[in-house]
């Protein structure tokens, strides 16, 4: 029997037809930007706008003394100081293999298979259907107002029927941040019967507060949170999850001996440092005007309506030409993201934002395919 033949025979029912998440990465692969990496003033390698990366690539020390040993499953001074950073205690935190590890965490600890349900809010982060849908998990969906405001009634019809609830704030790919009000509702509303998940990746980004001040006044809240983001440390995968120390000893029964490298420990420490605090502060800032420019930029071209909101550090737009305008990019090597497929999102593409080079290199092609376009028209 080949190999394919025994896949089929032996695969899990639940992961025959599932596809698995198209990461901008997987769509577009990095390999092959050499030593100046892909952010490097080399003019050939792409613009890479699709995976809400930051454009920095700071510099960090590697001591390689220990490396023959196994890391510890919880580094004590990467603990210690993302919990100081977020306002949280120790007892409340756990560190993983980026968000994304947080998210299976939590499903893999709290969601039976072929038994339990999750609830998410389309249109919103792809990766919790996928998680879900891998373990045999049940996906419900409420999905967003047209103003991408959370639908609370859909919210709500859904308590006593799911284990957990992921809020995306602020959303992927919207850019809106949820109501407080609204997500006091959800809290309330699934107390003693569900974790309310809320996903802040892009936190760092937005003027609102972070939900992690509300650890003590809501037993059921979880927040997750990522170095991939505003620490523009993406490639090191090192994410955090906030919650009752009741709900992170859950998590650490499922959890990989070795889940964080000593090298991402080492670095990680050193981002949270106080001066790595403040570069990226800094770094933020630099991001949020360049958004603010970009944003202003595009809402002038006629066939451009911008989506959503700016809350992140992403922009998400429709056009009426989102396909040719999409290839006419990649054909000079600039990477966006295509939202298209998500609800009702239709037409709609996302621009992260870059660095300077960057984000007028994408606003001058999209203008430039606008002029064509109108000229040949
Ligand atoms: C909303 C959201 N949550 C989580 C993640 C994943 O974060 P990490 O890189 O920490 O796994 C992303 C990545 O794009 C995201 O957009």
């Amino acid at each position: 029997m080949s190999a394919a033949n025994l896949v089929d025979q032996l695969l899990c029912e639940n992961l025959k037809a599932l596809q698995p998440y198209q990461s901008a990465r997987r769509l577009f692969s990095g390999e092959g930007a050499g030593e100046k990496g892909i952010d490097g003033a080399d003019e050939n390698q792409p613009a890479w706008l699709n995976a809400n990366e930051s454009p920095f690539a700071n510099e960090y020390t590697l001591n390689c003394a220990s490396l023959n040993r196994y890391p510890d499953c919880q580094p004590p001074s990467v603990i210690k100081a993302y919990a100081k950073y977020a306002g949280v205690t120790p007892a409340q935190t756990l560190t993983s293999r980026g968000a994304d590890e947080g998210i299976e965490l939590l499903i893999r600890a709290f969601c039976t298979p072929g038994q339990d349900k999750i609830l998410i809010c389309p249109p919103t982060y792809g990766m919790y259907a996928i998680s879900a849908e891998t373990f045999n998990i049940g996906v419900e969906k409420a999905p967003l107002n047209h103003d991408f405001s959370l639908d609370l009634e859909a919210i709500k019809a859904q308590v006593g029927k799911v284990k957990l609830v992921f809020i995306c704030s602020p959303n992927n790919p919207t850019g809106t941040d949820v109501g407080k009000q609204q997500l006091i509702q959800v809290l309330e509303a699934f107390a003693g019967k569900a974790l309310v998940v809320v996903d802040e990746a892009y936190i760092e980004f937005t003027q609102q507060g972070s939900w992690a001040d509300e650890l003590a006044n809501y037993s059921n809240l979880v927040v997750l949170r990522t170095l991939s983001k505003a620490f523009a440390l993406a490639g090191i995968r090192c994410g955090f999850t906030l919650a009752d120390e009741a709900v992170i000893q859950a998590l650490l029964k499922v959890i990989a001996p070795y889940p964080v490298p000593e090298p991402v420990a080492q670095i990680a420490k050193q981002a949270l440092s106080d001066s790595g605090l403040q570069r990226t502060r800094n770094q933020v800032a630099i991001i949020n005007q360049q958004k603010q420019q970009l944003q202003q930029q595009l809402a002038q071209i006629p066939q451009v309506t911008l989506v959503g909101d700016t809350a992140a550090n992403f922009i998400l737009f429709r056009t009426g030409q989102k396909q040719a305008l999409f290839e006419s990019l990649v054909a000079k090597n600039i990477l966006i993201r295509d939202q298209s497929k998500q609800l009702n999102l239709d037409n709609c593409l996302r621009i992260t934002i870059g660095n300077d080079r960057q984000n007028k290199m994408v606003l001058s092609a999209i203008q430039q395919f606008f002029q064509q376009e109108s000229s040949n028209s």
